[in-house]
């Protein structure tokens, strides 16, 4: 050895030493938990893509949600699925429909012990599978989709919604939803913006849990995997018209995209491991390939280690509990 004798490997001797200095933790407060409630079923159907996640009725979306703050989980992100879905979504506003019922079940049961958020988009309420309102040539409408998600943005906050978060990509979203809650008096209901989400093979398994009736893609609105770059414009902009915390999604294959933009707002950074990164993992192990446990932490940790402040991701109570 040169001189002098530099040894990083000492902090590496035993579990105390490396616990002492490691420099990134998955808290269970920094995690989210995304839940599917599903109109009309009278018990949990399992998800097949995503083994260990079901589509929930409302009975036990409230016990999971209970067991997940129980662990420590730092919050709820709701996804609901109607039983029928029409060209306008119209499910999303309805104050009965399936996921303002399940905000208004949760909310109720949880309370203040947790903060409680779900998606603003309209795919899972539209017969078509489109995140907005479609024009007369078959085309994303940008600005009669906002005015769907100012009203949604409202149903959300009168069940009682903490955030509400936008996820259709549409532009001015953010604003629009800003100033409705304003509007309505609403304005302690946060909004998390999926600020980056991009066009991603990887929600394949999330589009069998919400049953999504989408044919063709999303490439209309949701980002190019190619870009970075944009996903920084996509972000200012959000933080400009008032989002609260932003998020990058996926997770995994974007890290450099979570890194860049924490170190350019000054609002938390959320990013979401998807379905079809849960999927793979879970695929894996089950073949013997990978630990699972180990893997999980890895993921997480790494999605962390990027920047992102909070994560939300399906193994949210799983790994809260630390696998018990
Ligand atoms: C849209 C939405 C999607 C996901 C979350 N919100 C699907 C999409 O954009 O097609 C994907 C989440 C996942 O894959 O885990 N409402």
């Amino acid at each position: 050895m040169g001189f002098p004798d530099i040894r990083p490997r000492r902090l590496r001797t035993t579990p105390a030493m490396r616990r002492l200095v490691a420099e990134t933790e998955v808290a269970p407060r920094s995690l989210i938990l995304p839940l599917f409630v599903r109109e009309g079923i009278t018990e949990p159907v399992p998800v097949t893509s995503m083994p260990g996640v079901v589509q929930h009725t409302l009975d036990t979306l409230r016990k999971a949600c209970v067991e997940a703050v129980e662990a420590g989980v730092g919050g709820l992100m709701l996804y609901g699925i109607p039983r029928a879905k029409d060209a306008n979504g119209s499910g999303a506003t309805d104050p009965d429909g399936i996921l303002n019922a399940a905000i208004r079940e949760v909310v109720s049961e949880v309370g203040e012990a947790s903060v409680v958020m779900a998606d603003l988009c309209i795919d899972e309420f539209t017969d078509h599978g489109h995140c907005g309102v479609l024009a007369a040539d078959g085309s994303v409408d940008n600005d009669a989709t906002l005015e769907r998600y100012a009203e949604m943005a409202l149903a959300q906050a009168e069940a009682g919604v903490d955030l509400v978060s936008p996820s259709g990509m549409m532009d001015g979203q953010v604003g629009v939803v800003r100033r409705a809650l304003d509007g309505a008096g609403h304005t302690n209901v946060g909004v998390l913006a999926y600020s980056a989400k991009y066009a991603s093979a990887f929600y394949g398994p999330f589009r069998e849990a919400v049953d999504s009736s989408l044919k063709g893609d999303r490439k209309t609105y949701q980002q190019d995997p190619a870009n970075a770059t944009e996903a920084m414009r996509e972000t200012a902009l959000d933080v400009a018209e008032g989002a609260d915390l932003v998020m990058v999604k996926p997770a995994l294959g974007y890290l450099d995209v979570v890194r860049r933009i924490k170190d350019a707002v000054d609002v938390p950074v959320a990013a979401y491991n998807v379905s079809g990164e849960y999927a793979m993992v879970e695929a894996a192990a089950a073949n013997g390939w990978i630990e699972r446990e180990r893997a999980i932490l890895e993921v997480l940790t790494s999605i962390r280690r990027a920047g992102a402040d909070i994560v939300l991701t399906y193994w949210a109570t799983e790994v809260a509990r630390g696998f018990r």
